[in-house]
């Protein structure tokens, strides 16, 4: 299939682009390297070996992306590009419900105007909101604590509307718990911009020596130490995740988590780096992150059962796999 990737060469745009190529797929993609870099490019195609096509455009502007339906043949798309800062959307609400809304519709008309039938969407575990662990698909979804999770709810509630009211229109709504790691060629990771939000990426600075030391949010919850408890999936798994559900996918909407299933805490993941890795990494603990829930992880028997997917890397691998990335490249 020729699939068009949006926000692809964005952290896990990336290595799903790889893993479609290396499943025989072909690739354009579309972002506007508002938080990627262009070398992803030339990344990409070393470890695949294959070509790629890269549009610089904001999907947001239908004319653009019009002419990139008009000139190619597409038969399936993946929409990755979107902003993605729980904290930034509270501060930019607008800037939140446009990007990740907007460039969602925009998509959905193109599809619909050049008969392309297949959609996979990146949506968020931040969706479940504080239900009881482990989430499954058919919850009820609890409203979000933040403009960012608001946007997910929406764009999930547009995609099962227009495929309701459109047969032929296939989507998948994939819920991406907590995505760490990198490809192992330590050529494709995540590289965010400034201080980093996420734990992995602080983890890795605090390593490298560029953050003096971790702040743990919290050590009253009630989990097995006291601290943050999350389903973290390595990147290349929720990559292969992609590819089954593209190539599985069935008519109407299909919703899927892609986690691994297992809890870590924060403590835990710390100590697994310390193991993988063999560097300390200095951490204190600090009050709880507004917003936070306690536990946060996966029923992953959805996908397992439908789409003959689950994760198979393991914690060690996912810290090996991010200090290797962030090693090589800062
Ligand atoms: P990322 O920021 O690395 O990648 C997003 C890409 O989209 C970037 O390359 C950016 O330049 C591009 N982009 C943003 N707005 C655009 C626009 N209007 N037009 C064109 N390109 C645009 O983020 P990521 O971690 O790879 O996340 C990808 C998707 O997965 C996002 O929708 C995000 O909300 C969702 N998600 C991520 C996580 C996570 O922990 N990383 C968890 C759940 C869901
Ligand atoms: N944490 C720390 N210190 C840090 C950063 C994080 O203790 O410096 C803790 C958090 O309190 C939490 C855990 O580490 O307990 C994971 O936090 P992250 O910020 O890495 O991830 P979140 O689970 O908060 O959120 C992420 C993405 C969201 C997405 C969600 C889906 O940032 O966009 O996963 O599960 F919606």
């Amino acid at each position: 299939m020729n699939i068009l990737v949006t926000g692809g060469t964005g952290y896990i745009g990336s290595h799903t682009c790889v893993e479609l190529l290396n499943s025989g797929h072909s690739v354009i993609i579309a972002d506007n390297l508002s938080n990627s870099r262009i070398e992803v490019i030339s990344r990409i195609k070393q470890i695949t070996g294959r070509q790629i096509f890269f549009y610089q455009v904001d999907v947001t502007d239908e004319e653009a992306v019009n002419s990139i339906f008009s000139s190619n043949r597409i038969d399936g798309v993946i929409h990755f590009a979107g902003y993605k800062s729980v904290t930034e959307s509270v501060i930019k609400p607008l800037e939140y419900y446009f990007n990740n809304i907007v460039s969602t519709m925009v998509l959905i008309k193109l599809c619909l105007n050049y008969k392309v039938n297949k959609f996979v969407f990146s949506s968020s575990a931040t969706v479940y909101g504080e239900n009881k662990v482990p989430f499954v698909e058919d919850m009820e979804l609890l409203p979000p604590k933040n403009p960012y999770g608001h946007t997910k709810v929406i764009n999930e509630k547009i995609l099962t509307d227009v495929a309701k009211a459109n047969p032929d229109f296939s989507v998948a709504i994939l819920r991406y718990f907590n995505p760490i790691g990198a490809h192992e060629s330590g050529l494709i990771g995540e590289s965010p911009i400034g201080i980093p939000n996420n734990l992995m990426p602080y983890i890795t600075q605090v390593a490298k020596g560029k953050l003096d030391k971790l702040k743990i949010y919290g050590n009253d919850y009630p989990t097995i130490d006291g601290t943050g408890v999350r389903d973290y999936i390595h990147v290349v798994d929720l990559a292969k995740g992609h590819v089954a559900a593209l190539e599985k996918l069935k008519k109407g909407v299909n919703i899927y988590n892609l986690g691994t299933g297992k809890g870590t805490s924060v403590l835990q993941l710390v100590h697994a780096f310390e193991e993988a890795n063999h560097i300390k990494i200095p951490y204190e603990f600090v009050a709880r992150r507004p917003g936070d829930i306690a536990e946060c992880y996966a029923d992953v028997s959805r996908a397992k059962r439908e789409l003959g997917w689950s994760a198979e890397r393991d914690i060690i691998q996912m810290c090996k796999d991010a200090w290797r990335f962030e090693k090589n490249n800062s």
